[in-house]
Order: structure tokens, then sequence, then C-alpha cells
């Protein structure tokens, strides 16, 4: 199991005390924690089964069984391409791959320098702006051959290299 800092600690145990009468509790719980740490450690998993008295393996459960929550800690970009039927036949594997050049990350991963994920997601419901990726929050239709994809990759890429100069 990792080892998080005690700031870490502090703020799982904030949450869990935050929602504990709360009906429902644990999705709640989930979201602060995704939200405020950025992932779901094990240690928030079984903070949250000892506070709502539910089985870790059922925490575990929600956990992989909603694409919002993460078992590690996702990247300072966020790419999501999708892979339903619409965007399928559109092409999107072929987005994908492109995507998957252009950051070095592997699908459903996190690229080495920390600076992208990429996940091939299920119908984000724009199936008419087929092939469909968002980009850190930003829908981009038409994919394939859309500049903009380039462009907010390239923009991503040159805010981390200012940074880091
Ligand atoms: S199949 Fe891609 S948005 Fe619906």
């Amino acid at each position: 199991m990792e080892k998080l800092n005690g700031k870490a600690i502090e703020i799982i145990d904030e949450i869990v005390k935050r929602h504990s009468d709360r009906p429902g509790p644990v999705k709640l719980m989930l979201h602060d924690v995704q939200h405020e740490i950025g992932y779901i450690p094990m240690e928030a998993m079984l903070k949250i089964s000892a506070a709502t008295a539910s089985s870790v393996a059922e925490v575990y459960g929600v956990v992989t069984f909603y694409s919002q929550f993460t078992l590690a800690p996702k990247g300072k970009h966020v790419i999501s391409v999708c892979m339903g039927t619409a965007c399928y036949v559109k092409s999107a594997q072929d987005l994908l791959e492109k995507i998957q050049k252009l950051t070095n990350s592997p699908i459903n991963g996190t690229s080495a320098d920390g600076l992208f994920s990429l996940d091939a997601t299920r119908c984000l419901g724009a199936c008419g702006l087929a092939p469909v990726c968002v980009i850190d929050g930003v829908v981009i239709g038409n994919a394939v051959k859309n500049p903009k994809v380039d462009e907010l990759l390239k923009n991503c890429k040159a805010q981390a290299a200012a940074t880091l100069n």
C-alpha cells in the first residue's frame, strides 16, 4: 500500500467526517477524495469502509464501476477518446492512436512525464459529432481531422515547457 503524506490523510479524514451522517455516503466521500486528492488511494477506501460499515470490496466496486474515479493519480491534462459505436465507425481508433503518439501516453494510463492521461471511454453522448474526444473538458467533434486537437495538445506541451524554464 502506498504511503500517503500527513496532509492527504488529514484531507481524507475530514471528507469522511463531512459525509458520515448523510445518506449514501460512500459515493459522496469518493467524489470528494477524487476531487481533492486527484485519485482514490487504498487508505481512503479503508477509511470509507470503516466509517460506512461497507466492506472494502463494496467500496472498491463503486470505485471501479464509475469512470469518474481513478485508482492512480491522473496526468496534468486529461484526454478522453470516445470508443462508442458511432465514433468507432468514424475512425475513433485512428484518433486514439494519433493522440497516443502525440502524448506518449498509454491508453487508459498516464504518460511517464505525468503530463497526459489518455482514456478510451464509452459513448460521451455527442454521437452527432463523431468521432469525439474531450481534452481538459473541451469537447472536440470530428476530431480525426480537427486541427483543434493538435493545437490544444501543443499548448499543453508548451505550457509544461514554460513551467520548467
Ligand atoms: S459514440 Fe461517441 S459520442 Fe456517442
